[in-house]
């Protein structure tokens, strides 16, 4: 079953490469060691085999960088060594090895906008000493209309929703009628008697990305690990390095307010949201300068003729994205959040002008394209949707050009685990924990194969609705044997993207989408809950063998025509020309 691509002989290593997303602190702990119930790397080495045989081409890991860890990883307090908690940089080497000997790639996040607020960069920052007293964001407060010290300006912090819960419970109290206010970005350090700003948590200091010794040390740290032989990085929030700020010669800051946003629900949408970013995140006259100088390492002579690539975490609108995907086709792209942030029951002529016009932007930019269904910051998508769903989105999302990004467990058809006690919850942000649950791996073994230890002692506890990996990779029926086929499947469709009308034969062609890949591949699916029959597909494309579903197992020997095909409910299909 070893069908990741560059056996298949593809060209360009990430076209069509299958990227999974490995979060260490709940993948795998390897026996080898004292168990703590927290992952290691040797713990990822030994999944590797299981890797290949679901056909992945390449790894994401989640930071595994020494850290505080209070938002999982993402407060890094040194970006050069691994958190002994995984292992050591000998056992990073031997993961690199272990990749590099199956044709297998790397990528590890890079967290540049911000360090944890224990990161020997800060201590010296809010020290003024060893030259790095501008290496954070630092501002005096401004007096208010009370006469008390007030931060500079109104951003705020993006792990805002505790606000919501804290004015339910009456521990924060807000005038009727007024809009639950967000964590203030700035908090007061007693130490500089100067507010520092963070765009998440107050234990996570905003780099000052205006000072090129700054840019510097980030590129220093990714050319260190481009010298240990990763292939990539995906880089954390990165709208947030660009911002619009300045300083006065006397060191005096300038950073203008946001303005509200009207689309704000107050009670329910995060009150972070309640301001636009045109300031605080995504500044284009920050942001692209920067991203070049982060783009530019993988150009240097010493890398420029590896095969590496940077995939960029951006939230952001769609021209800003656009630019992103346009700044270096064969190097960098945004990841493609659609279908994550796409409701499946969203009118379908707006999902289709959306994917249509993706890949036309996409192609015409020569980059290449991608598709992200999940990550460790949201609901896994069988839990937002269903089983079937989720089987359906994962054939819809895999089958188009470009990259595909796995997040690990979404191939066992992996649920949230909504039972975490109170005692166990980890995110700062109190809501992200139930689909960072430890993987399972093997029915038959302590906590399911993810670790020796204590229940009680694992990072989250285990979601006992899981079926484990061991049951699935026997049965051919189940989430793993299907993501099996459609990775094999998506290795061998190399032909472009192809955008299809269809009509459906109820007239009313509003819930069925097709695209093709070339001439020999259509991929449709049925958004709606009722069967649909389809009609005319245009350009027209008449017979063909169904070759893949996601609710049947198929005959793929009987050739029919398009119009005489249904798909189930929520059913996705591939049809197969003959040319
Ligand atoms: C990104 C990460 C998220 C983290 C945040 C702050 O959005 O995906 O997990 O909390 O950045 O680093």
């Amino acid at each position: 079953m070893e069908h990741n691509k560059r056996l298949d002989g593809a060209n360009d290593f990430w076209d069509q490469a299958v990227v999974y997303q490995v979060y260490p602190r709940t993948f795998n702990e390897d026996g080898e060691r004292e168990q703590t119930g927290q992952g290691s790397l040797r713990g990822i080495l030994e999944r590797l085999d299981y890797l290949q045989s679901l056909g992945i081409d390449a790894l994401w890991i989640s930071p595994f960088y020494p850290s505080p860890r209070l938002d999982g990883g993402y407060d890094v307090s040194d970006m050069e060594n691994v958190d002994d908690i995984y292992g050591g940089l000998d056992d990073f080497e031997a993961l690199v090895d272990g990749l590099h000997e199956r044709n297998m790639k790397l990528m590890v996040d890079l967290v540049p906008n911000h360090t944890s607020n224990t990161h020997p960069w800060f201590q010296a920052s809010r020290e003024d000493r060893d030259g790095k007293s501008e290496w954070y964001t630092w501002a005096d407060g401004i007096t208010d209309e009370f006469g008390q010290t007030a931060p500079p300006n109104n951003w705020g912090s993006v792990f805002s929703l505790p606000q919501l819960k804290r004015r339910e419970s009456g521990e924060l109290i807000v005038a009727e009628g007024e809009l639950t206010p967000p964590i203030s970005g700035w908090t007061w350090d007693e130490t500089r008697e100067k507010y520092y700003l963070h765009s998440f948590t107050d234990f996570q200091p905003d780099l000052n990305w205006h000072n090129s010794e700054v840019r510097d040390a980030i590129k220093s740290v990714m050319r260190t690990w481009l010298d240990r032989g990763v292939d990539g990085f995906r880089v954390d929030a990165v709208p947030y390095i660009g911002k619009n700020i300045s300083y006065d010669d006397d060191g005096t800051f300038h950073g203008p307010d946001e303005e509200y946003n009207t689309a704000y629900v107050d009670g329910i949408d995060n009150p972070y949201d309640q301001l636009v970013r045109h300031n605080s995140s995504g500044y284009p006259g920050a942001l692209n300068p920067y991203l070049h100088e982060m783009i530019s390492v993988l150009e240097e002579s010493t890398y420029g003729n590896r095969d590496t690539r940077i995939i960029f975490e951006a939230y952001m609108p769609e021209h800003e994205l656009k630019y992103i995907d346009e700044v270096a086709p064969g190097r960098a792209a945004s990841f493609n959040f659609t279908p994550i942030q796409a409701d499946w029951h969203m009118p379908t002529p707006v999902r289709k002008q959306i994917l249509d016009k993706y890949h036309a932007r996409v192609a015409s930019a020569g980059n290449i394209s991608n598709s992200v269904m999940g990550n460790h910051d949201k609901s896994r998508v069988a839990s937002r949707y269903s089983d079937q769903i989720a089987k359906s989105l994962a054939l819809f999302s895999l089958m188009q050009p470009g990259m595909m990004f796995i997040y690990n467990g979404e191939e066992l058809g992996r649920h949230d685990f909504d039972r975490i006690p109170p005692e166990m919850i980890r995110d700062p942000n109190g809501l992200r924990d139930p689909e960072r649950t430890p993987m399972p791996w093997n029915s038959l073994e302590k906590n399911t194969g993810f670790s020796g230890a204590d229940a009680k002692d694992l990072y989250l506890p285990m979601n006992p609705d899981d079926t484990a990996a061991d049951i699935q990779s026997t049965d051919n029926e189940s989430f793993l044997s299907y993501y099996r086929r459609l990775t094999a499947w998506k290795h061998r469709m190399t032909e472009p993207y192809v955008a299809l009308d269809i009509e459906t034969a109820d007239g009313k062609n509003n819930g069925v989408i097709a695209y093709g890949r070339g001439e020999t591949y259509t991929v449709i699916t049925n958004f709606t809950d009722e069967p649909q029959t389809l009609e005319a597909i245009s350009p027209v494309r008449k017979m063909g063998k169904i070759v893949l579903s996601s609710i049947m197992q198929i005959d793929s020997s009987i050739t029919q025509a398009i119009d005489t095909i249904t798909l189930q409910p929520n059913e996705s299909i591939v049809v197969e020309h003959e040319n």
